[in-house]
């Protein structure tokens, strides 16, 4: 019979080496992705609904913004303006459909024609213009040569948890440098239930995903992008 010690080890080790990775990804990661996550709006030209005031009054809007700065020699030349959006679009989103998070709101929605939106043939066919549908539940609302903006927008099968918010992704090209950014807005009700970024975990594990995608698609897009 294994001794309780060895016991204890073998059961605890696992999710101690799970914490321990986890951990040191999430550091990894925000050395080359610039993380803040604040209780309130940290830019005013975000398009949240006209109904969810901004100041705070009657909502708690949560604001998580990923931020890269790349050399933009590096980063492949396009001779339409917008591609290089669209390209990182279709290579983030088809990546975003592979994480856990993607699993859940793809079980969540039974209708046949939307559960289709999470294929990569179809991520990667989209300009991500308005109107378009991404991973089932985001609905593109702006677009422009830099911006996209997708609100969450679940279809009337969607049986996951309630939730309001925004995704934003920006290319934002100043000379020799490249911003790109990832924001993600989440609000509710005061005295509503929380939000996943209100929480310690919650942020952090969401931290890792948007770092992750915004380092592997810049990545992605100086090694193979020009292809
Ligand atoms: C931005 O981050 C959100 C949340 O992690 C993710 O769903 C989305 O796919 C990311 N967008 C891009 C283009 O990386």
């Amino acid at each position: 019979m294994p001794s309780p010690f060895l016991y204890l080890t073998l059961t605890t080790l696992p999710l101690a080496t799970t914490a321990l990775y986890l951990h040191h990804l999430h550091s990894s990661l925000t050395k080359n992705v610039h993380c803040h996550t604040t209780p309130h709006l940290q830019s005013p030209s975000l398009s949240l609904p006209a109904s969810i005031p901004r100041d705070g009054s009657t909502h708690l809007i949560m604001h998580e913004r990923a931020t890269k700065v790349v050399p933009t020699p590096a980063l492949p030349r396009y001779p339409d303006p917008r591609a290089i959006l669209t390209t990182y679009l279709r290579h983030n989103m088809v990546a975003f459909s592979r994480y856990p998070p993607a699993w859940m709101l793809y079980f969540a929605i039974s209708d046949v024609g939307v559960r289709k939106t999470f294929s990569a043939p179809y991520l990667t066919s989209l300009n991500y213009e308005i109107g378009d549908l991404v991973n089932g539940v985001y609905r593109v609302i702006t677009r422009t040569d830099s911006k996209v903006e997708m609100l969450f927008d679940p279809p009337r099968s969607y049986r996951g948890p309630a939730v309001t918010g925004l995704l934003a992704v920006e290319i934002r090209e100043e000379g020799e440098q490249t911003v790109f950014v990832n924001d993600t807005v989440m609000w509710r009700e005061k005295g509503g239930k929380a939000v996943v970024l209100e929480g310690k975990v919650g942020r952090w594990t969401h931290e890792i995903i948007a770092a992750g995608l915004v380092e592997g698609g810049t990545k992605w897009l100086m090694e193979e992008g020009t292809r």
